[in-house]
């Protein structure tokens, strides 16, 4: 079996002001550069406003820094957005396309998404593809067909371990308290990893996080789930001793 290093991401989303943003990065630098040795990589994603400064703040430490969104082009009149040479020029290693609420909340399809994560690509970027099934589609019994079909358009084909991480975050688990259950969770990221390994070469390689309700409660056992390489976190991940918490989950 091919040994995947795991990725603990936090997505602080629309949250934290400077003071509170710029504290919470610099004590999981210190605990990071304390800590020596992790057993996972670990990102933290800022809102716009903050992460050049997280940037600075983090760059001598484990952690990395990520963008929650790009623009498709390079650049150009798109006003309010960002593109992903944007994200790399302050230091960002990785930026999330495809979040659901980005789904949700701007109309993005997985089309769109493709063409970010090519763009995310272009810029030397990881992208952190977003994928997940509503509380209604579970409901139908799609939710192998929706994850699988959100994979198949939103990942381009120049798409590699190095250049890839897929997200599986169910849409009815996120902030909501309720976590997927582990059969749930197994399931479907055999399934994502079926599809990786038919259509990449080495698709036994890519990360393949869960997120939803991720809390240091529940992490160690998710975290334990064959195909599961690592969380996206959001609420959990505003709070460094929560955080700290689900990253010492993967030692
Ligand atoms: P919560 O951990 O708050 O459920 O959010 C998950 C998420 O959307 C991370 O991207």
């Amino acid at each position: 079996m091919t040994e995947r290093r795991p990725l603990i991401a936090g997505n602080w989303k629309m949250n934290c002001l400077r003071a509170d943003g710029l504290a919470l990065a610099s004590s999981l630098a210190a605990k990071a550069s304390e800590k020596g040795e992790l057993g996972c990589d670990v990102l933290v994603c800022p809102p716009a406003t903050l992460l050049s400064e997280v940037a600075g703040v983090t760059k001598d430490s484990a952690v990395a820094v990520g963008g929650q969104d790009c623009h498709a082009a390079i650049s150009g009149a798109h006003t309010g957005d960002l593109a992903a040479p944007m994200l790399a020029d302050i230091g960002a290693q990785y930026v999330l396309v495809g979040h659901s609420e980005r789904r949700a909340d701007h109309g993005e399809s997985s089309t769109d998404i493709r063409k970010k994560a090519t763009s995310a690509h272009d810029a030397g970027l990881i992208a952190v593809v977003c994928v997940g099934e509503t509380e209604e589609e579970r409901d139908l019994g799609a939710t192998l067909s929706v994850v699988n079909g959100q994979v198949a358009v939103s990942l381009p084909d120049g798409a590699t371990a190095q250049n890839t991480v897929v997200a599986y975050e169910p849409v009815w688990a996120i902030g909501t308290g309720r976590t997927a259950s582990v059969q749930e969770v197994a399931e479907v990221h055999a399934a994502i990893r079926a599809e990786l390994v038919a259509r990449f070469e080495d698709g036994d390689q890519f990360r393949i996080l869960y997120g939803g309700s991720v809390k240091p409660s529940n992490a160690a056992e998710l975290l334990g789930v064959e195909d599961v390489d690592g969380a996206l976190v959001g609420g959990a991940s505003l709070k460094v001793d929560d955080f700290w918490k689900i990253i010492e989950a993967c030692a």
